[in-house]
């Protein structure tokens, strides 16, 4: 049977669904409101004020900048326990049609691992924040008709190893170490069941998205490490290896998965259904590498083919995620958070930090934030998000992710997070 569906264009986004009309007066919660994922999804839903007529915006701190006046910040603690926090929802009258959860901490990871290594303590940390959140909600008697759970890339096992591709929805979940993401997938859909509720689940790549904190920000390592060069007058020089270049990977732009999770939510048939979350973007830093140069107007270095400059680390499991076959090499000359400790590249940023008045004047948490980009730059395997399960469902989204990163470049700038960007000039 036909069936038409309408779609729109917002700017960089493509293919975003409708809605009806009718659709109107709705109610949220938007849990982290203030990191990467919240901001973007407050954005959203402040897209549509007829919509979305009061928003519940829940982290320690303030959500960032300036809001519409039926955004209310709601400053709760989710580790404390729920009786507490149903006291507080109570409190404040908090109750929402719709839960929209991206709270998240990042404990410290263990001494020389990566930024997910200490696997226990994501585990035991975020499933609280999740489990006291939903025991609170039903202790205050405020349910809401169904939950958003943002969970990510990790869900495929992709950092253990290489896992099978296309990455589905469907696919097996990886036991080789404990997984923060399935816990706290279990407890939502157990919550959900036991109160009659619906629930949903989105699995987003390396997220593009511009906030002045987050524990996982991929963009803003780019913009530093393409400003420095050019100050030092040295080149964009790529540190991983050719397999690194070349391979595809996913990106999910977080205003995309915004509009994915708003979509997921408000569609009757999606009810208790997982979704990848992507940009739909076929997307290689090889192509995406000299687009960054010219952006910063500076020379550009690829890949070298003499393997011996590389380091080599062997991804830990023998076989790896995927069940079969060798574990994933990941080649790398130097780190952008060795390259973020040199005395010249703090003197250098200390310099411009001042001269443009920007908002942090030294280069932060270097293994935090260098870490993650250097995570994703090295990946030499691939992630291919299928986007099957969204289309067969509905949704079509798609944004470019090298325009949606230069945008997020942009928004930096505004954030004064890093200084004005040169004039746009086309690549060669
Ligand atoms: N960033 C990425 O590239 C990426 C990629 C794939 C998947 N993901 C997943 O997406 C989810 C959300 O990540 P994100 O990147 O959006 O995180 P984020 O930017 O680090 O934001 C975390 C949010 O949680 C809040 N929070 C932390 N501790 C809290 C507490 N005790 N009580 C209340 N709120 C608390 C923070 O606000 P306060 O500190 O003010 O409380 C902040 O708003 C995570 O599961 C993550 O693994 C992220």
């Amino acid at each position: 049977m036909d069936q038409v569906q309408q779609i729109h264009s917002k700017g960089i986004y493509h293919g975003l669904p409708t809605f009806s009309d009718d659709v109107e007066g709705l109610t949220a919660i938007v849990a982290g409101a203030n990191g990467m994922s919240g901001d973007h999804m407050l954005r959203v839903l402040c897209e549509n004020p007829k919509r979305w007529k009061k928003i519940y915006a829940v982290s320690r701190r303030p959500p960032n900048g300036q809001w519409p006046s039926y955004v209310e910040h709601v400053s709760m603690d989710l580790l404390q326990t729920p009786e507490t926090l149903a006291a507080q929802m109570a409190e404040r009258g908090m109750k929402a049609d719709y839960v929209f959860f991206f709270a998240y901490i990042q404990p410290k990871p263990k001494e020389g691992g990566d930024i997910w290594s200490a696997a226990d303590d994501l585990v035991k940390i975020n499933t609280q924040l999740l489990s006291n959140f939903l025991e609170g909600q039903a202790l205050s008697k405020t349910l809401p008709k169904r939950v958003l759970l943002q969970l990510g890339a990790k869900y495929y096992g992709v950092h253990l190893g290489p896992a099978a591709v296309p990455q589905e929805e469907t696919d097996p979940r990886v036991l080789l170490e404990p997984n923060f993401y399935y816990p706290q997938e279990d407890c939502l859909r157990e919550f959900a069941q036991k109160h009659g509720i619906g629930w949903n689940t989105t699995r987003p790549s390396w997220i593009p998205g511009a906030v002045p904190d987050a524990a996982m920000n991929l963009c803003l390592p780019h913009a530093v490490y393409a400003i420095v060069q050019k100050r030092l007058g040295k080149p964009l020089e790529y540190f991983a290896d050719l397999a690194a270049w070349e391979t595809n990977q996913t990106l999910s732009s977080g205003q995309m998965n915004g509009y994915l999770a708003e979509w997921a939510v408000l569609t009757d048939g999606a009810e208790d259904e997982s979704f990848n979350a992507s940009d739909d973007c076929a997307f290689t830093w090889g192509k995406f590498w000299p687009k960054l140069a010219a952006r910063f107007d500076i020379p550009w270095t690829g890949p070298s083919s003499d393997l011996s400059l590389y380091r080599e680390i062997e991804t830990p499991y023998n076989p790896p995620p995927r069940g079969f076959g060798p574990p994933g090499k990941l080649r790398y000359r130097f780190t952008l958070a060795e390259w973020a400790k040199k005395s010249e590249v703090q003197h250098a940023w200390q310099e411009i930090a001042q001269a443009h008045q920007l908002r942090d004047q030294t280069l932060g948490d270097i293994d935090r934030i260098f870490g993650f980009t250097d995570a994703a730059m090295t990946w030499s395997y691939p992630i291919h998000f299928s986007t099957t399960n969204a289309k067969k469902f509905g949704f079509f989204g798609f944004v470019d992710s090298s325009e949606s990163i230069f945008k997020v470049l942009e928004e930096f700038v505004d954030l004064k997070m890093i200084p004005p960007l040169p004039p746009v000039k086309s690549v060669s």
